[in-house]
């Protein structure tokens, strides 16, 4: 589709084809603003798929605003675990405080909304037009693909100029669209089941005849995305130990990734052995070999290879000196599967407690 025709029918097409195939999603439900709330705020960590597992497992248990107000933190984190992030598992529950205590509830306008910890651009957006018809337009990947590949747009998206660029777009291609809510819910529904990143289902799709990208057999390359930020390489060794079923862990406190969350004893140091010397030094114990698991964490910035080193210790009291060195904190293994841990940790300790 070229960018200047085509457009006025480009939404009148992606709304007849939400009307016939938009998914059940259990959100839709109804237009309550915490569920939308919610649901926007899990499905900016995850896939449809698992998101909406996640989004089922709060409601149940926080069937309204004021029960997550009132949960502890621990609780939240727990029922988050999985979803990595936990700022936004953090900022979740803040802004449930502040809604609790709000006499009218859920704020009903972009300006209010926007003010809400967690709260940004996308998700003020999305509430304010699926439950109160603002016009507002979200921009997510979704939509950076969908318009990208449709109208041929080349921009790069992690450019900080693309989010005004499509924002302007799909502003204007919704322009005689009443319910815009519907339209931007079509977008993002359009993105997550037809126009895939990987493997889009182009034979099926309502604009294969002007879209760019088919037409130009370009899906794979379109939306443009190059990063332009420098990555960050780490190396985190882990000293897992565990007695029985007890293990030790500790809290992060510095400001720093991961902030709050739990881990094993770390020392981050490219030189692995290095690393091991200075344990086995420092405890001056005759320390078992551990045993050896190697894995990464890929976050927007940075890349964490991380090394794990299981000691299994077998007397009670080896464990409380390992404990008393290292300031950790001794928990059994039921225990801490209630803690909030970076995604590499949770899934180190699913497969191995
Ligand atoms: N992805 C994120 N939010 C969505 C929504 N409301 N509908 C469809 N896909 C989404």
């Amino acid at each position: 589709m070229n960018k200047n025709s085509g457009r006025s029918s480009f939404s009148r097409s992606l709304l007849s084809w939400f009307e016939k195939k938009k998914r059940p999603l259990p959100f839709r439900k109804s237009k309550d603003p915490y569920k939308v709330w919610l649901s926007e705020i899990i499905l900016q960590q995850t896939q449809m798929e698992t998101g909406i597992n996640y989004y089922k497992k709060f409601i149940e248990r926080f069937p309204k605003v004021d029960d997550l107000a009132t949960a502890k933190q621990e609780e939240v984190y727990s029922l988050w675990q999985g979803l990595g992030y936990y700022n936004r598992a953090k900022n979740l529950h803040k802004t449930a405080r502040i809604v609790s205590k709000n006499k009218g509830g859920f704020p009903k306008t972009y300006e209010d909304l926007i003010k809400l910890p967690g709260i940004g651009k996308y998700t003020a957006s999305a509430i304010s037009s699926i439950c109160y018809n603002e016009k507002n337009y979200v921009v997510d990947a979704n939509v950076y693909r969908v318009l990208s590949r449709v109208f041929g747009i080349k921009t790069n998206i992690n450019k900080p100029r693309a989010y005004n660029d499509f924002h302007k777009l799909t502003s204007s291609l919704a322009k005689n669209i009443k319910n815009t809510g519907d339209y931007n819910e079509a977008l993002m529904d359009f993105g997550g089941s037809v126009c895939l990143p990987k493997k889009p289902k182009c034979k099926n799709c309502v604009f294969k005849k002007e879209c760019f990208a088919y037409k130009n057999n370009m899906t794979e390359s379109i939306p443009l995305k190059k990063q332009n930020k420098k990555i960050k390489i780490r190396f985190f060794n882990y000293y897992v130990f565990e007695n029985k079923d007890v293990i030790l862990v500790k809290k992060r406190s510095q400001k720093d990734i991961w902030e709050n969350l739990f881990e094993f004893y770390l020392i981050e140091n490219k030189n692995s052995k290095k690393a091991t010397e200075h344990v086995n030094k420092t405890t001056k114990m005759n320390l078992p070999p551990p045993s050896k698991e190697k894995a990464f964490s890929l976050l927007s910035h940075q890349k964490i290879n991380v090394i794990f080193y299981r000691y299994t210790i077998q007397k009670k009291e080896d464990i409380i000196a390992l404990q008393n060195t290292f300031g950790m904190k001794m928990l059994t293994k039921s225990k801490i599967k209630n803690l909030g841990f970076p995604k590499v940790i949770d899934n180190y300790l699913k497969s191995h407690c």
